[in-house]
């Protein structure tokens, strides 16, 4: 692929669009502001990181519990989050062409509106909720007024006596979310970093009061394991504690691993120490009580704590994308190759017959439906050279592909090309399903 950018970010957006990764929300109407759609292999991308987070906060655990709650939820849930009075940004407004902008954005800082170029004309700063508003029900009213949730952690905490009850958990314990959230960003962008459309995978931990200093600690170093496993170098991640000016209303302690995006280090997920806050105020709101009460010991009861883990899928797809980018040198060629591990790769190989004749078609069509019929994401290419197929896939991040040759007709063998090391291996072809399952899982 000519790629013409030279900007890193410009690189990979132009690339995601072009091997179908991601594509600008509503694109033939000229876009929608900082909403995106997953094209072909974005949506596998997506899928496989949020299968491997569920698998390794749900499957592989039995103190945390699935959920998935209602995007949807009474409007008094918002109130008692804190999130109707205190999810703000601060805006002010050019009193010339009328737009808005976040009042501690640089660009306003010297009184230019950085759209029109008017001095001195922006108004007082004013609070801006960043929840999206809708109504319930055909009338549009204030009674009827409920918001697309913000973050899924509300749905956890209202849930919490269901879930510990139903599934028969005692403290400590979890629920895990993966579910949409959606916040009316007014300073969105760096592609799908900041989006006002967008998917969070939470964790709300439930502990006993003293204990969570500990389940804190023990939650920073889980949660940076757990993105070193999707392939992401260590060396491009960090924590980053929260000072008491950075804090949410409702944490106590909060911790981000960062990555360093082409645009700068930048949170991904969030730890955050949320102590009783949500519960209490949600006991207060609703009146109803949400004490624990251990059942092997019915004078132990107590308010839980929470220990949170809160991260974006579209920003650990960013990660793991800008993570996989190259650009190098390889038999006197330059490529561009989507390094992505094989646990992520969308496609986890490619089946190329070397020429359209000599039975190469039919032994690669049979290989690529048995790799299909045991589950293997593979994908069937016969257009163009050998050499501009292996590009393709470079690029759409396949990590291995197996070639059909002269030789495989004869004696049953194929060849194994590895996208990073580009080592080739003849193995049998009846023997593909077997070497690539050990490979990708
Ligand atoms: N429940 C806590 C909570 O929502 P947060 O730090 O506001 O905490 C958690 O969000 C994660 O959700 C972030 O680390 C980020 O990965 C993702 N996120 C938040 N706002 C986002 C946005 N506008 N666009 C994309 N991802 C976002």
């Amino acid at each position: 692929m000519a790629n013409r950018a030279t900007d890193p970010m410009d690189k990979l957006v132009s690339l995601c669009k072009q091997r179908g990764y991601i594509f600008q929300s509503s694109e033939i109407y000229g876009g929608t502001g900082s909403v995106w759609d997953y094209g072909p292999l974005g949506v596998e991308l997506q899928r496989n990181v949020k299968e491997a987070w569920w698998r390794s906060m749900v499957h592989e655990r039995d103190d945390i519990e699935g959920m998935d709650a209602a995007i949807l939820m009474h409007p008094r849930v918002w109130e008692a989050s804190g999130h109707v009075a205190g999810f703000t940004d601060p805006l002010i407004e050019c009193g010339s062409c009328h737009r808005r902008f976040r009042a501690d954005h640089p660009d306003v800082a010297n009184g230019q509106c950085p759209v029109c170029g008017t001095k001195d004309t922006f108004g007082e700063p004013r609070q801006f909720n960043l929840m999206f508003k809708t109504f319930m029900g055909p009338v549009e009213e204030d009674a009827s007024v409920v918001y697309l949730r913000p973050e899924t952690a509300q749905g956890s905490y209202v849930n919490f006596q269901n879930v510990a009850t139903s599934a028969r958990q005692r403290i400590p314990f979890g629920i895990a979310q993966i579910g949409k959230a959606f916040r009316n960003e007014i300073t969105p962008g760096n592609f799908i970093f900041r989006t006002r459309e967008f998917e969070q995978m939470e964790m709300q931990y439930f502990v006993e009061p003293g204990t969570d200093e500990e389940w804190f600690e023990y939650w920073k170093a889980r949660r940076m394991e757990w993105v070193i496993s999707l392939g992401i170098r260590p060396e491009k991640l960090r924590f980053h504690e929260h000072g008491p000016d950075e804090l949410a209303h409702y944490a106590k302690a909060a911790f981000d691993i960062e990555y360093e995006f082409p645009f700068g280090w930048h949170e991904f997920e969030g730890v955050h120490n949320r102590t009783d806050f949500d519960l209490r105020r949600h006991q207060e709101f609703s009146g109803k009580k949400l004490e624990y009460v251990d059942q092997m010991d019915r004078d132990k009861r107590f308010l839980p704590f929470v220990i949170e883990t809160a991260v974006g899928v579209g920003r650990t797809v960013l990660a793991a994308l800008a993570d996989a980018y190259r650009e190098e040198e390889v038999e006197g060629e330059s490529r561009t190759v989507l390094a992505l591990h094989p646990r992520l790769a969308p496609i986890k190989v490619a089946v190329l017959p070397l020429v359209k004749k000599d039975g190469m078609p039919e032994l690669a069509d049979n290989i690529h439906a048995a790799l299909r019929k045991a589950g293997i994401p593979s994908f069937h290419d016969a257009s163009g050279s050998i050499g501009r197929r292996y590009r393709r896939q470079d690029e759409a991040g396949t990590p291995f592909a197996i070639t059909v040759d002269g030789q495989s007709t004869e004696d049953g063998t194929v060849t194994v090309r590895d996208r990073d090391t580009l080592a080739q291996e003849r193995i049998a072809a009846d023997a593909v399903v077997t070497w690539l399952r050990e490979r990708v899982g």
